[in-house]
């Protein structure tokens, strides 16, 4: 068995089914205000498999003109994003370590035949706190490795409940989402998994 990098945790079932519930709720009010969209990828434009949005004072968006960034207003309805839900910055507090809150939710969205390419979360200028990413829904085929992208990787399932957590040197470590396994929780009722990544952006005391 290879050693996970540094500072990685996998916390199988931390959210039980009524969080969960409670948790997709506040998603779907998230995404009433700040609807899904699809993403382009940075020079290509080509569009990723998963639709994505973003809770906090800052989102993480990306097309072709303006590539990988963080801005304060959604890309098409041009309004801020709404707050990251309570209950997400209370799972921030116990699990990330931090003395900052974070100020970044990612919401991805991942139908049945959408996946994500080995990729390290480096668009933040705060790399001391870590990322932590709630899975919600149907059952993921998670992929990490180290921090150079030809590292050695290992992959897991991630299931709905489950918290992962980016820190130390885990923080940087190239990582994926290779497969969905559909019909593998009741949770959405149309299926697909939802996945929350929480990230600090700025250095504390720079403003957003
Ligand atoms: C991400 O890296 O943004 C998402 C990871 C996941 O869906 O588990
Ligand atoms: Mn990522």
């Amino acid at each position: 068995m290879k050693t996970l990098p540094d500072g990685f945790r996998h916390l199988p079932g931390y959210l039980d089914l009524p969080e969960q519930r409670a948790l997709v709720e506040d998603i779907r009010a998230a995404v009433q205000a700040a609807p899904l969209y699809t993403p382009e990828m940075p020079r290509t434009g080509k569009p990723m498999s998963v639709r994505m949005t973003n809770c906090g004072a800052l989102g993480w968006v990306t097309d072709r003109e303006r590539g990988y960034r963080y801005q304060s207003t959604h890309p098409a309805t041009g309004r801020q994003w709404p707050p990251i839900p309570h209950r997400l910055l209370t799972i921030w507090r116990e699990v990330s370590g931090a003395s900052v809150e974070p100020e970044a939710c990612l919401v991805n969205f991942y139908d049945d035949t959408a996946r994500m390419g080995l990729h390290q979360d480096r668009d933040e200028q705060e790399l001391s706190a870590p990322v932590v990413s709630v899975s919600l829904g149907d059952t993921c085929l998670f992929r990490i490795g180290g921090t150079a992208r030809n590292d050695p990787t290992q992959s897991f399932r991630l299931n709905s409940g489950d918290v992962v957590v980016l820190g130390g040197e885990s923080r940087l470590a190239f990582h994926g989402v290779d497969r969905i396994y559909p019909g593998t929780s009741p949770l959405l009722k149309s299926g697909g998994r939802i996945n929350l990544t929480l990230r600090r952006v700025t250095l504390p005391g720079s403003g957003v």
